[in-house]
């Protein structure tokens, strides 16, 4: 069987892209799915959520892209069930040097398509910029998970985004986070995008805007397991059994 692969992504930043890949992959290994984790940005935000010292790692993502390294040699154990491939600051700007050489679009997918038949899912993290980072990791991702914030005008930011992504040949779900009470603004984002015939799908998902996630975040636990009952946890275990579930439909 091959694994999964998501990839959170947004070229705006701050949306809750680092937040939604820790919580999944998190939440996906406490349902008993082998999951890799892959930190794709050099600002490496997983990477510290997940509890790893930059100082301390010998091989990173920057290894498996430009190096002959394999990806089972930079992979970390964090938890049951949850191994992670760390970024470090090193990454910056190796996109540059990349580009010169060939495949340079195909490096993540060529070197990673081993670790597929071994895990259940793959979750990447991407920064918040169109460059060969996020390219490669789209490049070998079956579906692309896009966090957006909702307030005036993120309709037409969802748009904006949506046609940038027309020549990738992925299922781009939206979702929304950090949704203050009134939560207006998501259906008329979401109204606004429908309207203009846009391809994505909307996941049913609406992530709450709440302080325990952070906080969770910065003891490295997810906040289902910091604050079990809470809304923000309750929207995060939504958000994993939906995944598991696409998953086990796409099976049969
Ligand atoms: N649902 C939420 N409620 C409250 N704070 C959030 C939520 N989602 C993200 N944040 C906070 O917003 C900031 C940006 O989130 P992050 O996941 O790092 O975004 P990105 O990876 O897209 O840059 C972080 O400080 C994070 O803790
Ligand atoms: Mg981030």
């Amino acid at each position: 069987m091959q694994g999964t692969v998501i990839t959170v992504s947004n070229p705006l930043g701050g949306t809750g892209k680092t937040t939604i890949a820790f919580h999944l992959a998190h939440g996906l290994a406490r349902l008993g799915y082998k999951v890799l984790a892959v930190d794709m940005d050099p600002k490496a935000s997983l990477t510290r959520a997940m509890g790893q010292r930059e100082e301390l790692i010998t091989y990173s993502v920057k290894d498996l892209l430009t190096r002959s390294t394999t990806w089972w040699k930079t992979t970390l154990f964090v938890d049951q069930n949850l191994y992670l491939i760390p970024a470090t600051d090193e990454l910056a700007g190796m996109d540059y040097h990349m580009l010169s050489k060939p495949f340079s679009y195909m490096k993540l997918k060529k070197k990673l398509m081993p670790a597929k038949s071994e895990h259940d899912f793959i979750v990447i993290d991407t920064g918040p910029a169109y460059n060969l980072f996020s390219v490669n990791a789209w490049n070998f991702s079956d579906s692309v998970l896009m966090p957006f914030i909702p307030g005036p005008g993120t309709g037409a930011d969802i748009a904006m985004v949506l046609r940038d992504f027309k020549d990738f040949d992925v299922d781009i779900q939206v979702i929304f986070n950090q949704i203050a009470r009134n939560t207006s603004l998501a259906n008329q984002a979401r109204l606004y995008v429908e309207n203009r015939h846009r391809r994505a799908t909307f996941n049913s998902v609406k992530i709450p805007r709440s302080s325990l996630i952070s906080e969770s975040m910065a003891h490295h636990e997810p906040v289902s397991l910091r604050h079990p009952g809470s809304q923000p946890a309750v929207a995060m275990n939504h958000l994993t059994s939906i995944t598991a579930a696409a998953l086990k439909e796409s099976d049969i």
